[in-house]
């Protein structure tokens, strides 16, 4: 009889991601999902008819590898709009199976054995992986704990001539900050004169609340000539599960992206390709209706809190909130959140596991606002009990 086979793990650090795990705890447990990020209201009804549409129009073969070209240039003229840059949809923008794919294919064009990747933590679980298996090292800086900003004096220690690539994420999972511009000048310079990457993640793009502007890399020239900027369809048209982005770069890193993306995935799937096409087609203005849409979820799930024993500080972006529980439990996050799942029936998902080396003592929680009135509501409701 064969043995059984040993493998020695590529990445022994990693398991079941966090929101695989608290969803699951959510479901067995019956208890409120605010762990995962995905929204539990519909996506736009024309969307999704035009996603029917699609596939009985016969649009169910393999489309072109950087993506239907109506759809690049629907995206070419979203950018032009919302962000006034420029993009060639021919050289500069790629269509992919989720912007965690267009992540991992920049990731592994670009670093080499021995390279090193700055990453600002907390941080989004997919970037370290895609590092390791690409033989590079992740750098881990962490944010300040006050606000999660960008310590740039942490960042310029540790900047060393193997730094790569540096890994910006805004706004911001799980923290719900934004950088400013004043940030993207000082990445600029250092990118610059120490003549690295940026890979740029900008998934929550159309999630900037309090009247602030998004600022992405796009728009800056210095940064443009040497960034690829992600984004996901998942987050704008609430369909995470269409697992469908892409990523603007200029034609040098596209070139070696695209390289990588022909073996890795291929393509996107092509009738949501053409659904999306159309859908942006007809509706410019939709990913220019949602911050304030969002932005009243937020206000109502912290509303709903304001008697609780929570602190926090509303998030800037994305559509995550984070709650310091310091005042009700000294216990460890990953502890905490996991009774709470069970005894409270609200699933959350703790912070720390987003960091290299959590600070001692820190008490954090994040929860998904992208839900229904009622289910923040009744949330809100089981937290304000605790
Ligand atoms: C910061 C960040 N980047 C990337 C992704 C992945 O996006 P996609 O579902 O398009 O792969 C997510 C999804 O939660 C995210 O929060």
């Amino acid at each position: 009889m064969a043995g059984i086979v040993s493998v020695d793990s590529k990445l022994p650090g990693v398991g079941t991601t966090i929101f695989s795990t608290m969803t699951a705890l959510a479901q067995e447990c019956g208890a409120i999902n605010l762990s995962q990020g995905f929204p539990d209201f519909d996506p736009p009804a024309a969307l999704v008819a035009a996603l029917g549409e699609a596939a009985s129009a016969g649009h169910n073969q393999y489309p072109p590898l950087a993506g239907l070209p109506q759809l690049r240039a629907q995206l070419a003229a979203q950018l032009a709009r919302y962000r006034g840059v420029t993009v060639d949809p021919e050289a500069e923008l790629t269509v992919v199976p989720g912007a965690t794919e267009g992540l991992y294919c920049a990731i592994t064009a670009v670093v080499r054995p021995g390279d090193e990747v700055i990453v600002l933590d907390p941080a989004y679980d997919s970037y370290e992986p895609a590092v390791t298996l690409a033989g590079g090292r992740t750098v881990h800086v962490p944010l300040t704990p006050e606000n999660f900003a960008i310590d740039w004096d942490r960042v310029r220690a540790a900047i060393t001539p193997r730094t790569r690539l540096f890994m910006l994420n805004s706004p911001h999972n799980p923290c719900g900050s934004t950088v400013n511009g004043e940030d993207l000048a000082t990445l600029a310079e250092l990118a610059e004169r120490h003549d690295f990457l940026v890979c740029s993640d900008e998934v929550y793009e159309h999630l900037v609340f309090d009247g602030a502007a998004h600022q992405s890399v796009l728009q800056h020239p210095a940064l443009r000539a040497r960034s690829f900027a992600h984004y996901s369809f998942g987050k704008t048209f609430s369909v995470t599960g269409w697992k469908t982005g892409y990523c603007v770069a200029p034609p040098a890193l596209t070139k070696e992206l695209r390289k990588v993306h022909q073996f890795v995935a291929f393509v996107a799937v092509t009738p949501v390709q053409h659904a999306l096409a159309a859908f942006l087609e007809a509706h410019p203005d939709y990913p220019g209706t949602l911050a304030a849409a969002y932005q009243a979820r937020r206000d109502r799930f912290l509303g709903a809190l304001a008697g609780s024993r929570f602190r926090f500080r509303p998030a800037a972006g994305a559509y995550f909130q984070l709650l310091d529980y310091g005042a009700v439990s000294d216990e460890p996050d990953t502890v905490l959140c996991e009774r709470w799942t069970r005894e409270h029936g609200v699933a959350s998902v703790p912070v720390s596991v987003f960091q290299a080396e959590p600070p001692p003592g820190q008490t954090l929680l994040r929860f998904c606002f992208a839900k229904s009135d009622e289910v923040l509501e009744e949330a809100a409701k089981r937290l304000c009990a605790i």
